[in-house]
């Protein structure tokens, strides 16, 4: 088991977070204990940031007091490793499908570093008494993915904060190979005056999308 960066551990291709509420699950993922304290598998296959991490990401920009802008939070299976890595932070959790919002509401009950907010991402308006943030993260699997993800990180994201944004090709353009779609979306954020550090292909866990990071 080797700590690969704040609250993540790795051991062979397995991925791990340091569980706030031990002894509960938030999915059906496995618990260990290490060095006193008790971990959380973190499956790469039902979260974008956490196959962008098992394919390498070069610096993971979340810290333990990192604020986040979690857009497309859904049932909140990553938003709970998120949570899990900022234990001093906090997660602003945005959804606006009532059907999983359910379930976003309850995991937030347990952990009070989540707030949940039911609201359109594309309306940063409806919900801009929130502060600003370190990271802005998304995966709502829109066309306007990109669009929706500048317009959040103009009006939250502090200057030298990062913006991750999980990129499905397939909803943007199922006309394009994968690759030409990344670097269109890529090339979006550079004219927007973001810095793109990175772009990790999330494959075998998710095919034909990538995680974009960038830097305002
Ligand atoms: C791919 S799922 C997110 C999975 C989640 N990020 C995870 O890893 O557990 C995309 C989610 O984004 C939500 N979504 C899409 N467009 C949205 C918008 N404009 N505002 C808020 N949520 C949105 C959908 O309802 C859906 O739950």
């Amino acid at each position: 088991m080797k700590q690969v960066s704040d609250g993540i551990w790795k051991d062979g291709s397995r991925l791990y977070t340091k569980n706030l509420k031990p002894g509960k699950r938030v999915y059906d993922e496995r618990l260990v204990n290490h060095e006193n304290m008790e971990l959380r598998e973190w499956n790469p296959s039902r979260s974008k940031l956490g196959a962008a991490i098992a394919n390498g990401m070069k610096s993971v920009p979340l810290a333990e007091n990192s604020r986040v802008l979690y857009l497309g939070a859904s049932t909140g299976t990553t938003v709970s490793h998120v949570s899990d890595i900022c234990e001093n932070g906090f997660v602003y959790a945005l959804e606006f499908a009532e059907r999983v919002f359910r379930s976003l509401m309850e995991l937030a009950e347990q952990r009070k570093n989540i707030a949940p907010l039911m609201a359109d991402a594309r309306k940063p308006e409806n919900y801009s008494w929130i502060e600003e943030c370190d990271i802005v993260f998304i995966d709502a699997a829109q066309p306007d993915e990109t669009e929706i993800a500048i317009r959040n990180a103009e009006t939250f994201l502090k200057s030298g904060g990062f913006l991750l944004i999980a990129v499905k090709s397939q909803s943007i353009d199922v006309t394009k190979r994968p690759e030409e779609v990344y670097e269109q979306e890529a090339g979006k954020l550079v004219r927007a005056g973001y810095e793109v550090l990175e772009i990790i292909n999330l494959e075998p866990h998710e095919e034909k999308h990538c995680l974009i990071v960038a830097r305002k």
